[in-house]
């Protein structure tokens, strides 16, 4: 079965083509990220009119680089969020229309579940060594711990109170004068670190509490970079012990939802902040299952993880998976204005 997977959530167009959630035959993706560095970070207007500008010349690059066409495809999943409400509609829109065009079913992903699936693209053991799995998506605006039944069970566990791990990387970035996306900056001015010489908080210390924050360790890091005159703590330092705290709070929490779920059988590790190379190491240092991480190009949206999700939505119930939505259809406003403050939109299970 071939799936279109169309992501227009934030500041990346993507598209591809898939086949069978598995098969990528070919994964565009156009970053905005040259586009957003002037201002620091995303301007959701001027990201939707990129999306625009961009959505239909990739698809036919797309179609003419595969050698497909229209006809070939069998469904198109997109993201229907979360995300910036103008790019979402700019994905949304074009899916539909070349669903209406074709007669072809359109398949509605969300867009943080969607990147555990960008883990699984590279993953060569069948889902019953992987499943049960407790699965991480830590990205810039996400933050998700799940424990997942099947590939498609997503059983939210623990998210952020407040920034996400990889927007306090951009923060902290910023802060520090590194350009944007400060993530990958930030980690390499951390290897250059020397550890344990700058204090950190330990954030959501109490071990009972199955949370994550990062707005307290942002003002750390902004007091520490003030002081730096006094302390004479230098910059490698402060990035190296922000990273190993921003990092080290994902590590211990995973270990108390292990304790939780003694059936689980793997970790995933997905989304943006998964490209960070010391975050693999201390990952597999944690624990003695299989840590599955993303190829580096499917770690930050792309359509591949959307077309992958969306075929096995389809096949569990192929129904329900292509139902008339809108992107506002999973968010109704009451829900969205009390979910705001927490930064989710999922009901989060009390284990
Ligand atoms: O998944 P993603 O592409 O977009 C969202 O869905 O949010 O993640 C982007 C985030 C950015 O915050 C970026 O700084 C962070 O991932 N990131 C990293 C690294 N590479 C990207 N954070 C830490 N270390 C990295 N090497
Ligand atoms: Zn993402």
């Amino acid at each position: 079965m071939l799936i279109l997977g169309i992501e227009s959530s934030c500041d990346e167009t993507a598209l591809a083509l898939v086949e069978d959630g598995k098969v990528v035959l070919s994964s565009l993706i156009a970053s905005q990220i040259a586009t957003h560095s002037r201002w620091g970070g995303v301007i959701p207007e001027i990201a939707a009119r990129e999306h625009l500008e961009a959505i239909r010349e990739m698809y036919q690059q797309l179609m003419s680089t595969t050698g497909k066409n229209l006809s070939d495809v069998d469904a198109i999943g997109v993201t229907q969020g979360p995300g910036l409400i103008g790019c979402l509609l700019v994905g949304a829109s074009f899916a539909k229309g070349l669903a209406q065009a074709a007669g072809k079913p359109v398949i509605a992903v969300n867009h943080v579940h969607a990147h555990v699936h960008g883990a699984l693209l590279g993953i060569e053991a069948p889902h019953e060594q992987i499943f049960p799995t407790l699965a991480l998506v830590v990205s810039g605006g996400h933050t998700n711990l799940y424990y997942m039944n099947s590939c498609i069970e997503f059983e939210l566990l623990a998210h952020t109170m407040d920034d996400a791990c990889g927007e306090s990387f951009d923060k902290v970035g910023k802060m520090m004068g590194l350009p944007y996306p400060g993530g990958p900056h930030v980690e390499s001015l951390a290897q250059k670190g020397t550890p344990e010489r700058v204090p950190m908080p330990r954030m959501v210390e109490r071990k009972s509490q199955l949370v994550f924050s990062y707005s307290g360790l942002k003002t750390a890091v902004a007091l520490a970079l003030k002081s730096m005159d006094k302390t004479g703590h230098r910059l490698e330092d402060i990035a190296h012990a922000f990273q190993e705290e921003a990092l080290g709070q994902i590590i211990r929490k995973l270990g108390i939802a292990l304790g939780m779920r003694p059936a689980t059988k793997s970790i995933i590790v997905a989304g943006g902040v998964a490209a960070n190379g010391r975050f693999r190491e201390l990952m597999k240092r944690a624990t003695a299952l299989p840590v599955w991480f993303p190829p580096l190009k499917y770690c930050s949206d792309n359509g591949a993880m959307i077309a992958s999700l969306a075929y096995f939505q389809h096949c569990s119930n192929p129904a329900t998976a292509a139902l008339e939505w809108d992107v506002f259809s999973r968010y109704p406003f009451e829900t969205l204005m009390t979910t705001l403050g927490t930064k989710n939109n999922e009901k989060q299970s009390i284990p």
